[in-house]
């Protein structure tokens, strides 16, 4: 019997102390991506994002993927989340997504921006029933607009 990829992965929550590893994974993401990619956090400026909120799965203590996002009371803000490029197709950012979703609070929407060329990215979150509901032209460093997704 064969086993799926993602049999292999390993949920939890987020920690300061991997920041270190994120920062990595972070950074091989943006260089393996055609289009920007969120906000260019320098190491303590992430440092700080992993004081906030965040979920990672994780093969072997090696994070592969990574959500972080900030509670406003209104919503839960996604503000950066990526797949390591070597394990990207495998369905872990589907597989935290879905993680996420169940931890919200009730009627607590999620919300996101995108680059509107980000169609790897775009694609994920519509199958993940995300909603786009508006758009913030020039928005990115090459002139790109964001397009922003709301869940629930
Ligand atoms: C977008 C990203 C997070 C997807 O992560 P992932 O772990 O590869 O996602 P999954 O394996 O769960 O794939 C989910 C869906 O994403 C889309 N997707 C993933 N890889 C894709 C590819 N190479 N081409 C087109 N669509 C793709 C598909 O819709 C896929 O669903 P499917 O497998 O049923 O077709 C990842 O490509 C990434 O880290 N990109 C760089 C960082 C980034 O763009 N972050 C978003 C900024 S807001």
């Amino acid at each position: 019997m064969t086993q799926s990829p993602l049999a292999f992965a390993k949920i939890r929550k987020l920690t300061p102390p991997d920041a270190d590893q994120i920062f990595v994974v972070l950074e091989l993401a943006r260089d393996a991506s055609r289009v920007p990619i969120g906000p260019k956090w320098t190491y303590p400026q992430l440092e700080a994002e992993c004081r906030e909120f965040g979920l990672v799965a994780e093969r072997q203590h090696e994070i592969q993927a990574f959500i972080l996002w900030r509670d406003t009371g209104a919503a839960w803000e996604i503000s950066f989340l990526a797949t390591a490029p070597d394990a990207q197709g495998q369905g872990l950012m589907t597989a935290l997504l879905e993680h996420l979703k169940r931890e919200r609070p009730e009627n607590r929407p999620i919300w996101l921006e995108v680059h509107t060329a980000n169609h790897k990215a775009r694609a994920l979150y519509e199958k993940a029933g995300f909603v786009a509901t508006g758009e913030r032209p020039k928005y990115y460093a090459d002139g790109g607009a964001a397009v922003l997704y709301n869940y629930g």
